[in-house]
């Protein structure tokens, strides 16, 4: 009897997209029942759990010596084993409602550069978090269905993932991926970049909530139409004192240019090792953009003034990966063979 046969009778059985930023988990035939920041405030004496979630990204930057805040994934990948575990048991839970009666399977997206002890990695911790089975997906994969992209015909869809640690360029026809590239540069680096700018520039030290709102709020790659302004707190780094200061959207794409074109370049890349009739196909149906990343301001603009090729931002863009994975698990008949097919040990 094939490992699948029973996913079709199983209520439980749950998709995971776990994120350097963000963790969402899809329940069978229930849709999306958790989105939450990946991050983990533990006790330092006694390492038990004080907040999973948005209650503990709430606390980044602003824990006493007490309470460390740990956000458990670096890179697309486990960093802390120990804490990620923690996470997902307590987001299987959370996802299941009730006690684990019969432990669920599960899907778990993983980026398609990942090493074999990278996914052993992912496979032991849902593991040793409750589940029964884990199967690993190729996040562009995932994405590329959760886009509603004709994957199974020949034809090549070229599909963008920007994290937060990692963003990931994939071309994919007939359910698989032909190409792939994948580079650790997210939102987090674009991020660190205005921390940096902004403690060079203006003498302003800020922590890394201020600096991602600044980013969602009037960051941008491309000139905006009408550009943007914001008064930002953080403290003064020559006097220690707290201060405001007003910054421009002009500011801050400057700040992260040089990061906006390295993405850039892994497109261009790309095509380079891309077959000439898979091109051709991108070069009619375009590049389509996923993840919170593709939300920045005018990304899309500065891709297509730079390839000339058509972008489209897929909507609902930082749960597509989910969603894809969650097409899997309601319709694993069709789409079996997207799945990895082994880790070896
Ligand atoms: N409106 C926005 N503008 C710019 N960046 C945004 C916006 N909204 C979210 N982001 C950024 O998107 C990133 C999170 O995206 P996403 O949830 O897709 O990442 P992830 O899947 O957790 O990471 P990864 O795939 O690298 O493991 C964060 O860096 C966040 O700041
Ligand atoms: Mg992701």
């Amino acid at each position: 009897m094939s490992v699948f046969d029973f996913f079709g009778m199983m209520a439980n059985d749950i998709a995971i997209d776990l994120g350097t930023a963000n963790t969402l988990v899809y329940k069978k035939n229930g849709g999306i029942v958790i989105n939450e920041p990946s991050v983990v405030a533990v006790s330092t004496d006694n390492k038990k759990i004080i907040a999973i979630g948005n209650p503990a990204k709430l606390m980044l930057g602003k824990n006493p010596d007490e309470v460390r805040v740990i956000k458990p994934l670096k890179d697309g990948v486990i960093a802390d084993f120990q804490v990620t575990e923690l996470m997902l048991r307590n987001l299987i839970l959370r996802a299941q409602k009730k006690r684990l009666l019969v432990r669920p399977r599960v899907i778990v997206c993983v980026p398609s550069g990942i090493t074999e002890v990278e996914k052993r990695a992912v496979r032991d911790s849902a593991l040793h978090a409750g589940s029964r089975e884990v199967h690993l997906i190729a996040e562009p994969i995932a994405a590329a269905i959760g886009a509603d992209l004709p994957i199974d015909m020949a034809c090549g869809n070229m599909i963008m993932d920007i994290g937060g640690g990692t963003s990931e360029i994939a071309v994919i026809s007939l359910s698989h991926i032909v190409v792939q590239n994948s580079i650790r540069v997210g939102g987090d680096k674009i991020d660190t970049d205005i921390i940096n700018y902004l403690r060079k520039k203006s003498n302003l030290y800020v922590g890394v909530q201020t600096a991602e709102k600044i980013k969602t709020t009037i960051g941008s790659a491309n000139p905006l139409k009408q550009e943007l302004t914001m008064d930002v707190r953080g403290r003064d780094i020559v006097s220690g004192y707290p201060v405001t200061i007003k910054i421009t959207s002009e500011e801050i794409r400057e700040a992260i240019s040089e990061t906006v074109a390295t993405i850039i370049d892994a497109i261009k890349r790309l095509f380079e090792r891309t077959a000439p009739e898979l091109s051709a196909d991108i070069a009619e149906r375009g590049i389509f953009l996923t993840g919170g990343g593709a939300l920045l301001k005018g990304l899309d603009e500065k891709i297509r003034k730079t390839v000339d090729l058509p972008v489209h931002v897929v909507p609902d863009a930082l749960e597509c990966v989910v969603k894809g994975a969650g097409k899997v698990l309601d319709d694993i008949d069709r789409y079996r063979q997207v799945l990895i097919k082994r880790i070896e040990d």
